[in-house]
Parts: structure tokens; sequence; C-alpha cells
């Protein structure tokens, strides 16, 4: 970010306020009003943060008009395809691709801490058994607090290390035993001689009752869900992530934080949304009846799957995961799944009618994940916890980005009140 010699002038009540603007390496240029409130005694008012740059930030670049995802400047396309989650852990931590030995390195710290602290198999056993994954995920991520309690220290950047590694190491242990959880079967431990994915299926999908099989192609294709989760700029769940860090909490309490934003419809829970709403509409011939509802304005009913804030093109990620979900239904010989057709029927009358042409809502990455995942076998419940523990690195990345600088302040936003002016108490004999 750098100041560059362009100003904006702001004119109100006679005032003239002249504003620095600041340059960033991508994307438009920002007015800086940090100053505004001391120097002209007003707020700027943006509920949801349409127009607000809420920090400045060297990890993750949106064009959402072109419909590109870079992380540190590489497209997301590139790394789906060429690159693994864990080297993309990797560069989004630590701010470049790594070496050969960085990353033999950075595999083995992660693959050293899969395992959890065994005392958590009595806190998993105090949900009720029906509990849904993510309400598991909330308490258990907020609770490694109370169990690593030596990497809480937000000050030593050695902590800070240990906590960011435990996280990403242990979010695939924590969000396949809340599914063995909740399904009754018995908790599968993590095996370090097989890579991150295949891992995390086999201790989903694994019984001690018989030996299981990783298929490489699955493999790959959640490898391939993870990297296109990683990380996704200043989104509701990791905003919520800094703006708990901001007060000094430690790690763990601001990624329950983070995972508790990420479980809402509008974000993270779209995909099992998604889903639900493709099954529930279940043959082409109903499609008509959804989108005429999605355009209703009466009808608080909308198409999951479709739109986003930013990205007012197609998601690039929804591009390669619509090419994976072909590949994973090809190789389990799923060529005629319901949902799929319906899937791929909606997104050509939508995309085709004005609607959402001048609305430019295109499909997410949402739309076509959730097709993918009930493929491999996973119940809906699990499709959000999935997403935590891909966007885990994300959150983790962003976080440490900002403890490191030393101009970090609390996150304070300020109000338009609406609401009665100053008047005297009454009692209540009186009222
Ligand atoms: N279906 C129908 N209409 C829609 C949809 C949709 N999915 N999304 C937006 N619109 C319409 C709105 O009604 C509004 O129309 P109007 O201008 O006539 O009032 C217009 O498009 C703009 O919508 P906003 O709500 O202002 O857009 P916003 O940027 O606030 O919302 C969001 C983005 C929340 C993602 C929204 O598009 C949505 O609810 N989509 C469905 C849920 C979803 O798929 N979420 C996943 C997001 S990606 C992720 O988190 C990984």
């Amino acid at each position: 970010m750098a100041e560059n010699n362009k100003t904006a002038k702001l004119s109100f009540d006679g005032k003239e306020l002249e504003l620095p603007m600041l340059s960033p390496t991508a994307g438009p240029d920002v007015i800086d009003i940090r100053k505004l409130y001391a120097q002209g005694d007003v707020f700027t008012y943006d509920p949801g943060f349409t127009s607000t740059a809420a920090t400045d930030s060297s990890i993750t670049f949106i064009d959402g008009d072109k419909g590109e995802l870079l992380h540190r400047g590489y497209p997301i396309d590139q790394l789906a395809e060429k690159s693994h989650f864990l080297e993309v852990c990797y560069l989004l931590l630590y701010g470049d691709l790594p070496s050969a030995e960085q990353l033999e390195d950075f595999e083995s710290r992660v693959t050293n801490h899969t395992m959890l602290h065994e005392q958590m198999v009595y806190f998993y056993r105090g949900f009720r058994r029906d509990a849904h994954p993510m309400a598991i995920m909330v308490g258990v991520v907020g609770a490694m607090s109370a169990f690593y309690h030596d990497s809480t220290d937000i000050n030593d950047p050695w902590q800070r290390e240990v906590a960011s590694i435990r996280l990403i190491a242990k979010m695939p242990t924590i969000a396949a035993w809340a599914y063995k959880f909740s399904i009754g079967q018995p908790f599968v431990y993590p095996r370090n001689d097989l890579d991150y994915a295949s891992n995390f299926l086999r201790m989903c999908f694994a019984v001690p009752a018989e030996e299981y099989e990783v298929n490489p192609i699955l493999s790959r294709a959640m490898d391939r869900i993870f990297t296109l989760h990683a990380d996704h700029e200043q989104n509701a769940s990791t905003s919520t992530v800094r703006l708990a860090s901001s007060s000094g909490a430690n790690p763990f309490a601001c990624i329950a934080a983070g995972i508790a934003c990420l479980w809402g419809p509008a974000h993270g829970g779209a995909n099992q949304a998604c889903l639900e709403m493709l099954r529930e509409i279940g043959t082409p011939d109903r499609i008509p009846e959804f989108i005429a509802r999605a355009k209703d304005k009466d009808d608080p009913f909308r198409l999951m799957g479709f739109g986003h804030r930013v990205y007012k093109n197609f998601d690039p990620r929804a591009r390669v995961m619509k090419k994976s979900a072909d590949e994973v239904l090809d190789l389990l010989g799923i060529d005629n799944n319901p949902t799929l057709q319906v899937a791929k029927e909606l997104e050509k009358i939508a995309i085709e009618d004005p609607y959402f042409a001048e609305r430019k809502l295109y499909p997410n990455v949402d739309f076509y994940s959730g097709i993918i995942l009930d493929a491999m076998g996973f119940p809906t419940s699990m499709f959000t916890p999935i997403f935590s523990l891909a966007r885990t690195v994300g959150w983790i990345s962003q976080w440490k980005e900002m403890i490191a600088d030393p101009t970090m302040k609390i996150g304070r936003p300020r109000q338009l009140y609406i609401g009665a002016p100053m008047r005297d108490y009454v009692d209540v004999e009186d009222r």
C-alpha cells in the first residue's frame, strides 16, 4: 500500500476536507478516512462493508468483475491444477511457494501434529448424539484453548507458529471425529503415512473392522476442494476472525468465531443449502417454479449457490469445481445423477434469465462442491465442516498477518444511532 499524490475532496456543512488516497498493487484506489472523524466530526455509513476496506493485506486478491482470484499473486486455477493443498497452505502462510526442502519440512511439521489430546475424546462425548457436526466444530475448536494452553500467547511468535500448525494439522481429525460421533462410529486415529486429504477420507470412512483403501482420484478431488476453499480475502468469517483477534483473544477462540460465522447459509452453509435445494427441485421440469420464487420479492427464497458479494462474473472456483464434479462422477460411474442434471439445467436457465444477468448472479463455488461431496459419500451436514477445515489456513494466515502488524488496532465500528433521544426515567406506577 503506497500513499500516492492523489487526494479526495469532501465538502459538507461549509467545511472542506482533503483526504489522502492510497494505491494498492491491484484493485481500485482507496480513500483514507482514518482522520475523518477527528478532522470533520462525521462518520461514514456503510453497513455490510460494501465500499469499505477494513484492512490492508498481501495474501489474496479478487477481481470480481473479471472473475479472478489470486493467492500471493498466483491464479487459483493454476494452483488447483498444478499445486496441492499443503503447498497452498505454505504459500498463504509464508508468502512464497516453498523449495522442495521447505515443503518437506512443512509437511512433516503438519503431519506430526495431527493427533488430538486424548482427553478431547471426553469432550466429544459430552455432545448430544444428534448434534450438527458444525456445532461440535465450534465447541471443539474453541476448547483447544484449554487443551493447548502453551500456544495461546499471541505476543510470542513461536507460540503463534505452533498454534497455526496445530490448527491446520488437527482440523481434519476434528472434523472427521465430529462426523464419526454424529453417526455413532468409533473415532479413527490419523495415520501419518497418508497425505492430508487421504488421511481425512480415511478418518471419515474407515472402520476398525476392516481396512480402508483410499481411492487416489477421490483423494485428489478432496485435496482440490480444500485448495479451492483455502482463502478468500476479507469475507464474513475472515473478518470475524480478524475482529475477534483484534482484542487480543487467543487463536483457537478466534478460529472458533470464524467457524460460527461460516455456518450461516449466506456464507459457508450455502453448500449444504444448495444440495438440499437441488434435491428439493428434484427434476428439471420443476426449475421454472423455483426460478420464479427466486425472483419474487415477497418470497424470501434465493437460489442457493448463486450470487456473490464480490464476484460479478463466474466464480473462478466454480469452473474448476464443475470440472472436478464431472471427473468424480465419471470415476464413480454416476453418469445420470439426477441432482447433477438439475444443477446443469438450472445453471443454464438462470444464466440466460434477464433477472440473473442484470444482477450479475452467477454460480459460486458452492454450486458444484456439494455434488462432489455427496458422490464421495458425505452427508450434507458435513459440507460446511469440510469448508471450515479448508478455510482454517486462510483464517490463520490473515490472523498472523494482522498480529504481526505493529499498527494493529482493536476493531471498533461506529454507528448511525436512530433510537430515542435522551429522556427521563418514569417510575413504573406513572407509565
Ligand atoms: N437468488 C435470487 N436473487 C438473488 C440471489 C440469489 N441467490 N442473490 C442475490 N439476489 C438478488 C437480490 O434479491 C438483490 O436483488 P434486488 O437488487 O432486486 O433487490 C440483488 O440480487 C443483490 O443482492 P444482495 O443481497 O444485495 O447481494 P449481496 O452481495 O448482499 O449478497 C449473497 C451476496 C449473500 C452471496 C447472495 O447472493 C446470496 O444470498 N446467495 C445465495 C447464498 C449463497 O450461495 N451463498 C454462498 C456465497 S459464496 C461463499 O460464501 C463461499
